[in-house]
């Protein structure tokens, strides 16, 4: 596999390799399937809370079985340094690609993170895109926080960066400035990816971005569920999707320019 740009996380050699395929399904055989369909078709496959909680580390070895494709597992810790620290040696065991931890109140959380995680690329969660302007106030924060929440999203990157962490979860509107702040060799995995076409009912992302234009704004991953899972041929859906990618590749304006 060709590494581009000097970094161990980028195994970015086919326009699909950034595609993180999010397995946001309830059980072992449910994911199975799709599994079985995208294995060798997408960058990685995303494990949550909800499909680990069910299936456990059987459902990372299953992947591993299936072929190449890497596991980003997005189990989101939070804890006191030594709790995460454990935690994390645990995770380097199941030999995943990526994985994550909320940036916190407390450096030190982010430091056990990246100093237990061996070859696991530890990603920061900065402000959890479900959170707005008022809840922030209302939790305690500094009004310059809740009214530029962005403001807290960059003071968080900038924490994750100075423990070691690999890069950051953030919503695509975030990518441009977390990127020319932080360096390109920062990373940025970005949800809440969804087709120009590709309407999804009843959708909850608030903050969307086509891959064209994350891929442009300098994002690295990007975390696609349901505009895949829905789609009437899913193998179909990652091939437009490959294709908006590299066509977004070889048109300027893209992160690397910042
Ligand atoms: O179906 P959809 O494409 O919206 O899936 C996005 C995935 O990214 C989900 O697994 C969701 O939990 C995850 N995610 C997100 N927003 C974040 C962090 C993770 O949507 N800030």
């Amino acid at each position: 596999m060709k590494i581009s740009s000097g970094n161990r996380y980028q195994k970015i050699s086919r326009p699909a390799d950034p595609i993180i395929f999010a397995l946001d399904l309830p059980s072992f055989e449910a994911a199975r399937t799709y599994i079985d369909l995208l294995s060798g078709r997408v960058g990685m496959f995303k494990v949550g809370l909800e499909l680990f909680i069910q299936a456990g580390p059987g459902i990372v070895q299953y992947i591993h079985e299936r072929g190449e494709t890497g596991v980003f597992l997005d189990l989101k810790l939070h804890d006191i340094p030594a709790t995460v620290s454990r935690a994390m040696k645990r995770i380097a065991d199941l030999g995943v690609v990526m994985t994550t931890v909320h940036c916190g109140e407390n450096p030190a959380m982010l430091e056990a993170a990246a100093a237990a995680c061996g070859q696991v690329g530890v990603f920061g969660v900065t402000v959890l895109t479900s959170v707005s302007g008022p809840n922030l106030l209302q939790a305690g924060f500094k009004a310059e926080y809740a009214d530029q929440v962005e403001r807290l999203v960059q003071k968080r990157a900038e924490a994750a960066k100075d423990a070691g962490c690999a890069g950051v979860v953030c919503s695509g509107s975030e990518v441009k400035m977390i990127k020319k702040r932080l360096g390109r060799q920062f990373l940025a995995v970005t949800p809440g990816i969804r087709p120009a076409d590709k309407t999804i009912v009843d959708d909850d992302q608030q903050r969307i971005t086509t891959p064209g234009q994350a891929i442009r704004d300098g994002a690295d991953y990007l975390v696609i569920g349901r505009p895949i899972q829905h789609a009437d041929d899913p193998r179909e859906m990652v091939r437009r999707i490959a294709a908006e990618i590299e066509s977004a590749r070889m048109h300027p304006g893209r992160g690397q320019d910042l």
